[in-house]
C-alpha cells in the first residue's frame, strides 16, 4: 500500500495579474451595457460586497486576497514537499483550450512525458512575477503513471480517456496556474505531473467557449450543449482512483484545482458576485466530511449557483471518502467582487 495525500487549491487567473487587475471581470459586467442600472453602483450590492470594494474600489481588497492565496498556496506546498510524492495528479477543467469542437471527452488523463507551456507569450499585462513574454516552463509528466492508472481506471468501469500529446493547447491553465502558483516563490516544481481533465463547463463548454461572456452574449438555452459528467459520477471516480493510488507503487498526491461558484457562471447574481451561500454549505459539508451532500447535489443546482468547477472538488471528495480522511486544514478565502471564493484543503495520510 502506497500512502496518498490530497489537496484542494485554486488556478484563480488574476492571481497571476497585478493587483490593479485583480478586480477586471467585475468591471467587465459594471461596463455591460445589459446589466441593469441599480447594480451599477455598490448602493444596489449586498452589504458584504459594498464593504469588500470599500472606498478604493478594491484595492485593498485585492492585496488582501493576494495574501491569503498565497499563504494558502505556501502551506499546501509545504505540505507536498514533506510528503514527497512520486506523483501529483490534478484534477483540472479544461476551458475551450486542448479539447474543442473536435472531441470533448468526459474525463482525460494527460500522460505526456513532459508539459511545456509558455504562459506570457500572449499576455500584454504584465505578470505577478515580472517574468518575461518568452519564458518557458516545464514540468515533468509520466506516461507510465498514466498508462497505468488509466489501464486500472478502466479495468475498473471507469472508461476514461487518455492523450500522450497535447492537441490544441500545450497545458490549459488550469493546470498551468496550479503549478505556477504551487511554485509561487519560483523554486521550481520537481515532481512528475499528471493531469486528469475533468469536463466541468459540460453545456457550456463549446456553446460559451468556456469562459466570460457579456449578460446579452450568454448562449440561448437550445445552443448548450450535452452536460459534463454527474456529479456522482465525478465522487466514484474520485474514489477509484485513490483505490488504484493507494494500491500503487506510487506516493500519489491527489489535488483538485479550481475556485468554487464564478461570478460569470451566475446568471441569477446578473453575473455579478459569485453564490456566495452555495459555496459556504459546500464548504460547511467539506469541514464535516459530509461526503454524502457533495455526492448528491444535482448538476442542476451546481449549474445553477456557477459552481460548475466544483466538479474537480467532487472528485477529490470521492477520494477522500474512500480513503477514510477527514481534512487536517482547511481555509475558505470568501470574496464576492474577485469572481470566486476559494477554498485551501489538505488531507494528511
Ligand atoms: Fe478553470
Amino acid at each position: 500500500m502506497a500512502e496518498v495525500l490530497g489537496l484542494g487549491v485554486t488556478h484563480f487567473p488574476p492571481l497571476s495579474g497585478t493587483d490593479e487587475s485583480m478586480g477586471r471581470i467585475l468591471q467587465r459586467v459594471l461596463d455591460d451595457p445589459a446589466l441593469p442600472e441599480q447594480y451599477r453602483s455598490p448602493d444596489g450590492w449586498p452589504a458584504a460586497m459594498r464593504e469588500e470594494y470599500g472606498s478604493d474600489r478594491g484595492r485593498s481588497a485585492a492585496r488582501r486576497h493576494r495574501e491569503a492565496l498565497i499563504s494558502g498556496f505556501h502551506n499546501a506546498r509545504r505540505v507536498l514537499d514533506e510528503f514527497k510524492p512520486d506523483l501529483v495528479v490534478i484534477w483540472g477543467d479544461d476551458q475551450y483550450e486542448n479539447f474543442r469542437e473536435d472531441v470533448i471527452p468526459p474525463f482525460c488523463l494527460l500522460a505526456y512525458e513532459r508539459l511545456t507551456a509558455k504562459p506570457w507569450q500572449y499576455h500584454r499585462a504584465p505578470n505577478a512575477w515580472n517574468e518575461p513574454h518568452d519564458k518557458v516552463f516545464e514540468y515533468k509528466g509520466h506516461r507510465e503513471a498514466g498508462k497505468y492508472l488509466a489501464t486500472k481506471m478502466i479495468e475498473s468501469g471507469f472508461d476514461v480517456s487518455y492523450a500522450y500529446e497535447p492537441l490544441h493547447h500545450q497545458l490549459g491553465h488550469a493546470f498551468l496556474n496550479t503549478l505556477l502558483f504551487m511554485d509561487y516563490d519560483r523554486k521550481g516544481f520537481p515532481y512528475p505531473v499528471l493531469p486528469f481533465q475533468v469536463n466541468c463547463y459540460g453545456r457550456r463548454v463549446i456553446a460559451q467557449e468556456a469562459g466570460v461572456r457579456s449578460l446579452s452574449e450568454l448562449p440561448a438555452e437550445g445552443d448548450l450543449d450535452p452536460p459534463s459528467p454527474m456529479p456522482w459520477r465525478c465522487f466514484d471516480l474520485g474514489a477509484a482512483c485513490a483505490r488504484i493510488a493507494a494500491e500503487s507503487p506510487y506516493r500519489v498526491a491527489l489535488i483538485a484545482s479550481s475556485s468554487w461558484s464564478h461570478a460569470f457562471l451566475t446568471r441569477k447574481n446578473w453575473l455579478l458576485y459569485p453564490d456566495v451561500e452555495a459555496d459556504r454549505a459546500l464548504y460547511d459539508a467539506l469541514q464535516k466530511s459530509d461526503y454524502k451532500t457533495w455526492r448528491e447535489r444535482p448538476l442542476s443546482a451546481i449549474e445553477d449557483s456557477g459552481q460548475q468547477e466544483c466538479l474537480n472538488w467532487v472528485c477529490l471528495m470521492g477520494a477522500m471518502d474512500a480513503l477514510g480522511r477527514r481534512p487536517t486544514e482547511t481555509a475558505f478565502v470568501e470574496t464576492w467582487i474577485f469572481n470566486s471564493s476559494k477554498c485551501f484543503a489538505v488531507y494528511e495520510p
